[in-house]
């Protein structure tokens, strides 16, 4: 079993299980893993930091700050390709489970985008409250992975289940994990997904809008993440949120927000999904304050709002995909193949708000793929997730039809 090159986060918190945490990393580091260590508070009653430094071969981090330094917390949950939380206390899970920020551990936790593992330990009581049990299975729906507790002696002196996975277990578990992520198709690529509505300010209290949810793109870049790709969702004011940790999602409100955004991550992203709804004018003038009824008629000026899609089309490398989507009442494909040419882009996805269950807010939708080289797929009415998985395959097969060229 092989670690080697993995760059590995493993957070101590307060459990006696901490004891057995130095021989965890020993047998990282052999398995040719890197290893930064965290560390609560509560774990340094049960293990010591200049072990843990010696063992790790690097100064453990106890602190969002030390001193006047920053511990930038989000390049650390960049940094690792995986985050253990090992042993995981009560007390911690409670408070991922509750998206608490009150130590460096669970900042790194809020900031990872690699795959989580939890190795919890407690005793058997303890283990098997309904707040502990409900706070478990809230985390794994997170798209965590929770590893299986040992039964054996407990710290209480009575035997039931709580005790942490063994160390070598643990190390099994990740080498496992990384074994069956190389095999993913998307391993390890970048890919930029926009979803969701654009709302345009009016003044402090109105915007100009519509009625995108982000269902699609949401779907999209949760098909990309389970195909092992690292997802950065550029989403739009609404409730909808994705599940899997690949996915790292960045709110706008604006186009102008989401243009930004995108245009900052689009060099790294291989592959470029733009769902979003994103609003094609914006009121030229922001009041400042609320804007006071007085004539019987209102007019607006509105001014054009920067195009990402073309912009990215325009810019794209040879090794990028950019795919758009397009939604038309009329002469649909005609306007869709216009749009693929004049945006640049390698695929378009066309919606029809002509058919039965497709559009804003249903869970289905009906739509026909449009390639750059000429072809096209129409696709039966299917669920959104499943629109979403046969996009993601496409773009699997493009890349794949690219390596192999
Ligand atoms: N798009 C974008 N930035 C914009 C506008 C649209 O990235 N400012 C993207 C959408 O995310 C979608 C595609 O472009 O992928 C839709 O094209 P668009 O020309 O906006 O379609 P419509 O708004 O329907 O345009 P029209 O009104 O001209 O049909």
């Amino acid at each position: 079993m092989h670690l080697k090159g993995k760059k590995i986060i493993l957070a101590v918190t307060g459990s006696i299980a901490a004891y057995k945490t130095p021989e965890l990393v020993r047998q990282l580091i052999k398995s040719g893993a890197e290893v930064q260590v965290l560390l609560t508070e509560a774990a340094t009653h049960f293990v010591s930091e200049l072990s843990l430094a010696t063992v790790s071969k690097k100064p453990v981090l106890r602190n969002i700050n030390d001193g006047a330094t920053w511990n930038n917390h989000v390049a650390m949950g960049r940094w690792a390709d995986a985050f253990i939380i090992a042993p995981c206390s009560a007390n911690t899970l409670a408070k991922m489970a509750n998206g608490m920020c009150d130590n460096i551990v669970l900042a790194v936790y809020l900031s990872a985008v690699c795959p989580v593992f939890v190795a919890p330990a407690m005793d058997e009581d303890m283990w098997k409250h309904p707040t502990t049990q409900s706070n478990l299975e809230r985390i794994k729906k997170f798209g965590n992975s929770v590893l299986p507790v040992g039964h054996g002696e407990l710290a209480s002196g009575l035997v039931g289940d709580g005790r942490m996975a063994e160390p070598t277990d643990i190390v099994t578990f990740l080498a496992k994990h990384f074994e069956s992520e190389k095999q993913k198709p998307l391993q390890g690529t970048k890919a930029l997904v926009t979803a969701g509505p654009t709302y345009e300010k009016l003044d402090p209290v109105r915007f100009i809008g519509n009625y995108s949810t982000g269902k699609m793109g949401i779907a999209i870049a949760e098909s990309l993440a389970a195909n092992g790709a690292i997802v950065s969702l550029i989403l739009g004011p609404t409730h909808l949120r994705p599940s899997n940790s690949n996915i790292q999602v960045v709110s706008v409100e604006s186009a102008d927000e989401m243009y930004d955004a995108c245009l900052s991550r689009f060099e790294d992203s291989s592959i470029s999904i733009l769902s979003a709804a994103v609003a094609d004018y914006r009121p030229e003038q922001k009041a400042t304050d609320k804007i006071k009824k007085k004539e019987n008629t209102f007019q607006l000026l509105l001014t054009k709002n920067k195009d990402i899609l073309a912009t990215l089309g325009k810019q794209k490398k040879k090794h990028q995909l950019v795919v758009g989507f397009a939604l038309e009442t009329s002469h649909e494909e005609a306007h869709a193949w216009e749009k693929l040419k004049a945006k640049n882009a390698d695929m378009i996805v066309l919606n029809s708000l002509n058919d039965n269950g497709a559009g804003f807010g249903h869970d289905t939708n009906k739509v026909t793929l449009l390639f750059a080289n000429g072809s096209k797929k129409n696709l039966p009415l299917l669920t959104k997730q499943q629109v979403a998985d046969t996009i993601v395959n496409q773009i699997i097969e493009a890349l794949h039809v690219e390596i192999n060229h």
